[in-house]
Parts: structure tokens; sequence; C-alpha cells
């Protein structure tokens, strides 16, 4: 039913698709109250909205209506149609007067194309007792839905209050069943709090046991400063009923916060609404005439938030939205701080290259799993006794180092011979850059401020002392002492000239290494190779052993991108499971015809592997049938019945 089309960190567009209508997602779903509407919500949103079945439940003359008509009908609307059961209600009045079956089998009488059971939407710092109490409930009913829909597809809340164990446990127990959506509930009150930090971890509690298969539903929040946060949680779906409390309250709602129109000298945007009206002439009119149009300046503005998340999501720049986001409110840059300790988590999901450079936007950046990453991906290279670091004299470093320097300081001591060294450049943010890897992403695609903050160099500082550990010896280049402020005592001072001079076959190897894996250049990249560099741009472009191409260099990314011949080396010289993804013999046909790999077929892969890997495909007996690039992590792989999971290099077929 949910397919992923594009990634970035826990970020996905997909398509939702509900009894033949496709929903793109992440979006945000208008809240339509059965009776009253004021515009027609179809020129913000054709494809989804979610209004509320208890209260067209607990109407006569609206229930009727439904259940003669059908709730498309009723609220004038042809796409997906999901209701929610009144739990809202129930915590806000305490009580209502209806069981989960019933409003079940309402929902489903009425044609909701998505229903949700009775959930106790627990809410945040009760008891334990009252919490655990409260989510038995909630699983149960959620688990006894299943039994009383017919073909409805079904939301099961996540609940818990704020214990994460609680939320994590809630998730793992609805993951067993076939639950078509999973929305965490009862955030509201920590919304009205301003307490974005919490909901991080609610949020990122329940998203870290959830299937990533289905579509995660964050359950009131509809402020658009929150979008690019959540979605970088993994939230695909929203809803909102903002624009219409907001509006009740004359406030504007905008992606950097919220403005009230007595405050107002200048409308606040160039929608519609804001282009015709001053704020004196909303001001003076009627407030059911002003309602109705802050609240389409509302929605004009959250869809329109929404759409630039999406579009993030295609450039790759996601976290760079999310870090300007959150330096609207101290609140929410808190939410961010909190997001970045689950960058393990995240790394599990987001693509390895990304039409985008990395933009250092603060000291935050520093935290993103992209330089997490990076220091993972170093300890795949070959590991020597010596580490010699050198400052940059320009990107790309390769290109650009000097072929002597003079003058380091000496930490430690080696007895092996100079050659036996690991060059390394220091520059922020990826501080300890491997030369000869510097132009692969995203370490070539970085951009960064030239003044320097403290918490960078501080960073920095860190990780070069980390290396005083590992190596027998490391040398460090006196302009790298003095641009980062290290303070290496003279006692280290040692006039050394050093020869930088690094082979192309050395650089592919260790290109190779970084993005392949821990002996991969010494697989690919063995025999008589000769490795060619553009005339033009002096960029390694292609990589053939005698007059064989084994590989091509991509100019964007600097990613390694394979011929068959090369497939066929590394399938040959690498074991299993290692770069592989494994089809079943159904799809095996099709594959070596040059299609898509489908993740449904896939019955195993390497777990290292991340969306945007170049990767082997083989069948059950570790035959090679194809190679392509990944669209999907393995983790997702694995678990996704639909859509692409590896894109066929098809030229390469046979
Ligand atoms: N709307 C906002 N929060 C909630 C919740 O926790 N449960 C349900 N069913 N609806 C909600
Ligand atoms: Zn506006």
């Amino acid at each position: 039913m949910f397919e992923i089309k594009r990634k970035d960190g826990l970020g996905r567009i997909g398509i939702f698709t509900v009894k033949n209508k496709k929903v793109q997602t992440p979006t945000l779903m208008p809240v339509i109250h059965p009776k009253k509407q004021e515009f027609d919500i179809k020129k913000f949103n054709k494809e989804i909205v979610i209004t509320n079945a208890y209260i067209i439940y607990r109407d006569e003359e609206l229930r009727e209506e439904a259940i003669k008509k059908g709730v498309h009908k009723l609220i004038d609307f042809d796409g997906v149609v999901m209701t929610d059961s009144g739990s809202f209600q129930l915590s806000k009045y305490g009580d209502i007067d209806v069981s989960n079956k019933e409003i079940i089998e309402f929902q489903e009488k009425i044609g909701s194309d998505i229903g949700t059971s009775l959930d106790i939407p627990t809410p945040p710092y009760v008891s334990r007792k009252r919490a655990e109490e409260e989510l038995d409930i909630t699983i149960k009913r959620a688990i006894e839905s299943l039994d009383y829909r017919k073909d409805m597809l079904l939301n099961a809340v996540v609940q818990g209050s704020t214990y994460p164990d609680l939320r994590a446990r809630c998730a793992k127990e609805l993951s067993k069943y076939s639950f078509d959506v999973h929305p965490i509930g009862a955030v509201v009150p920590l919304l009205e709090s301003y307490d974005y930090r919490t909901i991080v971890n609610i949020v990122m509690s329940s998203v870290q046991h959830l299937p990533r298969s289905r579509p995660i539903h964050l359950m009131g929040a509809g402020h658009p400063m929150l979008f690019a946060l959540m979605v970088a949680m993994g939230c695909d779906l929203f809803d909102s009923a903002a624009y219409m409390l907001y509006a009740q309250d004359d406030r504007f709602l905008s992606p950097h916060g919220t403005y009230k129109l007595q405050d107002l000298q200048e409308m606040p945007c160039t929608c519609p609404i804001c282009l015709e009206y001053t704020p004196e002439e909303l001001r003076r009119m009627e407030k059911d005439e002003r309602y109705k149009l802050i609240s389409q300046h509302n929605l004009y503005v959250s869809f329109s938030e929404m759409r630039r998340v999406r579009q993030a999501i295609y450039d790759g720049s996601l976290m760079e939205l999310v870090e300007k986001r959150c330096r609207s409110h101290p609140t929410l840059l808190d939410a961010y701080r909190e997001l970045l300790k689950y960058k393990k988590f995240i790394e599990k999901y987001d693509p390895v290259t990304k039409p985008s450079a990395f933009f250092y936007l603060g000291p935050e950046s520093l935290r993103r799993v992209e330089i997490y990453r990076h220091f993972k991906k170093i300890k795949q290279l070959p590991k020597r006794s010596r580490a010699i670091l050198l400052p940059s004299y320009g990107k790309p470093y390769n290109r650009n180092i000097p072929k002597k320097i003079k003058g380091f300081y000496r930490i430690g001591n080696s007895s092996k011979p100079i050659e036996e060294s690991q060059f390394f450049v220091v520059d922020v943010p990826f501080c300890i850059i491997p030369l000869g890897v510097d132009e692969l992403y995203p370490l070539a695609q970085c951009e960064v401020p030239k003044n320097y903050d403290l918490e960078m160099k501080e960073f920095l500082i860190k990780k070069i002392e980390d290396l005083f550990e590992e190596y027998e010896e490391v040398l460090v280049n006196e302009l790298v002492n003095e641009r980062f402020d290290l303070g290496l005592s003279n006692k280290y001072r040692d006039d050394i000239e050093i020869e930088t001079k690094i082979e192309d076959l050395e650089i592919v190897k260790l290109m190779a290494d970084y993005q392949f894996g821990e002996g991969s250049g010494e697989a690919l990249f063995n025999g008589n190779i000769r490795v060619l560099r553009s005339r033009k741009t002096g960029r390694i472009r292609y990589i053939y052993e005698d007059d064989v191409l084994l590989a091509t260099i991509r100019p964007p990314d600097g990613f390694i991108i394979l011929t068959w011949d090369g497939a066929k080396k590394l399938h040959e010289n690498r074991e299993y499971p290692l770069n592989r993804v494994v089809v079943n013999e159904e799809a095996e046909p099709f594959v070596k015809a040059g299609r898509n790999v489908f993740a449904k077929f896939i019955i195993d892969c390497d777990k290292k592997i991340r969306a945007n890997d170049e990767v082997l495909v083989v069948n059950k007996d570790d035959e090679l049938i194809a190679f392509g690039k990944a669209v999907l992590s393995s983790y997702e792989m694995m678990e996704f019945e639909r859509g692409v999971a590896v894109k066929n290099r098809k030229e390469w077929s046979e």
C-alpha cells in the first residue's frame, strides 16, 4: 500500500495507495468539520482529508445523511477520507457514548477509507500506572478493530504518554498486526506547551519500532513551523485543525511562527488573501468573514511549507531546512538538538549521496549523520601505524596539495618507513579527510563559513586527539596547529620535510574502500590497472584493467560507478553477502532482462547497504544477475512489499 520514491534522512517522498486512489506523502490532511465548511477544501488538497466520525455519529441528522449517501458525499470530497473515532473528544470531555465496536462499524458503514479505533489519548506526565493501564486498553481496542472492519483500512494509534519505553512497547506490539497507518497520539498538549523536545523523544521512540513500510501520522500537528522537523523524524501524514483554531483567535500561521492580527502592520505573506487585504481591513470586518479569510491564509502557508519540505527531500537538503526552521524558536532548536541524539538510527536510512551539498549552518551541523557516517567510513580504509596530518590548500585537496611539505609536530613514535603512512587533510567540518577520498560526497560537496566557531574547533581538536590514541605516531603539520589552535608544544617540533605524493591507483583503491567497504579496493583494482584522468578537469574519470573498463567516476559526487566487468570483479572477490541484494527465483528472469528490482522479491541483502549505494544483484545461489543503484536502505529492502528497491543499470544487462 505504501512505497517510497525518494529519501532524505528519515524523511521520504511516498505514494500511499488507498483503494486505487493515490496520496503523495508527506502531506497535510485538512480537518473538515462535517457540517461547517466555509470554502472548498479541494483547492488545497484534492487527495486526502480527515473528518471526525464521532461528530457525525452523535448528530442524528448528519448520521442519517452519512449512512444514506456516504461520508464522501456528505463532505463533498471524492479523494481519500480518513476518519477519527472520537478519542480526542474522549480525552477532552472525559466520556463519550459510543463503544469501540460501534464506532468502527459506523466508520465502515459510512464508507470511510481509513478508520480509527477508540484509542485512549493518555496525557503527558501522568503516572506510569495510569499510562500502562490505558495503553493496554488502546492496544486491545486496536487489535479488536481488525475483527470489526471488513475492507476499510485501519489506523492503529501509538500511545504511552511521555514514557519512551511504553511508546516503544506499543509500537512493537502494533507492528505485529496488519494495520495500515500508525498515528502517534496525544501530543497535542505538548504542542500547546511548546514542549517539542519531549515530542521528539515520543516520536522517535515510536518510529524506531514501527514498520518503515507503513505511513506514520503525527496527530494534531498542524503548525507549518513543525513540518520540516517532524518529516525529518519519519512522519508522513499530518492533520490540521490548526488552520481553523488559529483563525478563530485571529492568528496567522507561518513557517517561522505565529502572528496576531492585532500586532500586524503588514500582511505576513504573499498568498491571495494577504495580497488582497490589509490588516486594518481585516480588523474592521465581521468576525465570521475574517475567520474565513485567515483560515485560508493558514492553509495557503501550510501547504506551501509542505511543498517546500517535499522539494527539500528531492534536493537532499531536508536537514538544512530543519536547521533553518529550528532557529525560529528556542524550543524548536532544543527539539532539533534532541533529534540529533538519534543519529545512529537515522544513519541506517539516510542516503549516502544526495543532489545537494552539505551546508554547515551552525554547531548543530557537526552532529549530523553525514559527519557521523564519515567517521565510520574511514575505519574501512587500510590501517597504518603513522598518520600525517596536512593542511588544506583548497579543494580538491589531493590536486592542490604541494608535492613537499615541511615543518611538523611529532607525537609518538613509529619505526615504519615514512612511505607507510596514511595522509589526512585536516579541515572543517569533516575534520580528518583521508587524502584521495576527498572528492567523494559529501567531503568535497560541502560549504563551510570561513569564520570558524569555537564548537567547530573543539570538535576538530577532539578528533585529532583521538588519532593520538589510535596511531603509534602522528605528524601534525605546523599550519594545522596554527589554523585550529591545537596548541601543540614546541618540544614535539620536527623539521622533517615530507613528500605528499599519492598514486592514482592508491586513490581509487581508497575510494573503493570508502564507498564499498573494507577490502574493496584490493578486490576491484588488482591486476594491471590504469587510471585515466580527464584532460579538461584533471579529475579521475576511467579505471581500466588492461583494456577492460571496470568503472567510471561520476563527476557530481565522485562515486565509483561500476561497469558489468567491474561488477563481476567485485562480486568474484568479495564474499557473500557483501554489497549484495538477493532476489528470489520469481524475479530473476525480469531482473536479468534489465527490469528494476522490486522490494517484495528481495530475500536477503548486505545490512550495510544504504540508499544510493551501488550494489550487486544476485540470485539465491549468489550468481551475479545485475547491478545498480539502491533506492532503499537494507532495512527497508527487507521490509517493503511495494516499490523499487534497486534501479538496474540496464545498459549493462546481458
Ligand atoms: N487527535 C489528536 N490526538 C489524538 C489521539 O491521540 N487519538 C486520536 N484518535 N485522535 C487524536
Ligand atoms: Zn497569507
